[in-house]
């Protein structure tokens, strides 16, 4: 995992994806066939993903549960195909996608009915990936600012991804859905 110490928000973000979608390549050789992003929000992973990918035979089908988040993506990206829809209620068919990506998202449905969905609408064998930017703790300010934000995310039950216990749920369901855990 790379640390992005003084680099704005959204270039610091842009260069994970970067690095994520080229790590993610490597291993496992997308270069043709449909991709569903879960938790696209306004489309930030998108957009790189669409930069990344733009001369490989992909298409991609982004997806967020909030409405609002659905139409500031649609304001942004008018030509990339969006769906209202949770993962724990994917509206897409069974076997239907290659590759299934959650960016900064998967912590918010880390549960088995969302893996059972992501199963079922991969093709056998598909890929579902997942992207965290992980916070540097050694660094003073950014403790400082966990003791703050720590209880609320206790409060609203939200799995932290730094503190890995989110594979567990992967033990939880009857196939075996987690092939390799990889940082870069
Ligand atoms: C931090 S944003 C990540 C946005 C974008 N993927 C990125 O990399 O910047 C998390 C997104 O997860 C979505 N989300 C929350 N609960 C979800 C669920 N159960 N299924 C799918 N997405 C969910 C939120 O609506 C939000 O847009």
């Amino acid at each position: 995992m790379r640390r992005f110490g003084r680099l704005s928000y959204q270039r610091s973000q842009s260069l994970l994806a970067e690095s994520s979608i080229a790590g993610q390549r490597q291993d496992c050789s997308y270069r043709s066939g449909q991709i569903l992003e879960l938790g696209s929000g306004t489309g930030k992973f998108t957009r790189v993903m669409l930069e990344v990918l733009k001369d490989e035979d992909v298409q991609i089908i982004a997806s967020d549960p909030l409405g609002n988040m659905c139409e500031h993506f649609k304001r942004l990206l008018p030509d990339t195909e969006i769906i209202q829809c949770a993962a724990e209620n994917i509206r897409l068919p069974d076997a239907s996608v290659d590759v299934v990506i959650a960016s900064q998202s998967f912590h918010w449905f880390a549960n088995t009915t969302a893996l059972e969905e992501i199963n079922r609408v991969l093709v056998p064998g598909g890929l579902f990936g997942i992207i965290w930017v992980l916070k540097d703790f050694s660094t003073p300010w950014m403790a400082e600012l966990w003791k703050f934000f720590a209880p609320l995310y206790k409060e609203n039950s939200i799995i932290y991804p730094f503190e890995e216990e989110w594979k567990n749920v992967f033990n939880l369901t009857p196939r075996k859905l987690l092939a390799t855990l990889k940082k870069i």
